[in-house]
């Protein structure tokens, strides 16, 4: 327990030495809303151009997301992004969901580092992309 504790504490000083905010840091570490539902009403995923991948899962109720939840393959932006993203989508209408961009995912994360923002991007476009593919079977 001890040495998780200390794992915990040295990833926590080099994240936040490289720019993550606490808040970043806590979603990277707490992993909430990691994981994969069974009998999502949609499941896609998305490889960025540095090569990580997320997928993402949607349960939706009457065009609104009931439950969301993401897999990555990907750095500590990526898992950081990828779960307050699904957070801030969870009881949102589509459309208010696919309208969450970057100022709304930074402001909930308060800050990563610069080169990072790909990572926060890579979340985003996937969720565009679960609810295009979603809309686009339903239509
Ligand atoms: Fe690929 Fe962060 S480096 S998503």
């Amino acid at each position: 327990m001890e040495k998780v504790e200390q794992l915990n504490e040295d990833v926590y000083k080099m994240l936040s030495a490289s720019g993550y905010s606490d808040k970043a840091i806590r979603y990277f570490q707490e992993k909430e809303n990691i994981g994969a539902l069974e009998n999502a009403d949609q499941i896609t995923d998305l490889t960025g151009p540095c090569g990580d991948t997320m997928k993402v899962f949607l349960n939706i109720e009457e065009d609104r997301i009931d439950e969301a939840k993401i897999q990555v393959m990907g750095c500590p932006g990526a898992v950081a992004s990828a779960c307050a993203l699904m957070g801030l989508a969870k009881g949102k209408s589509l459309d208010e969901a696919r309208d969450l961009d970057l100022d709304a995912l930074y402001k909930e994360l308060e800050k990563l580092p610069d080169k990072k923002i790909h990572c926060a991007r890579l979340a985003i476009k996937a969720l565009q992309k679960a609810i295009s593919e979603f809309q686009e079977r339903e239509n």
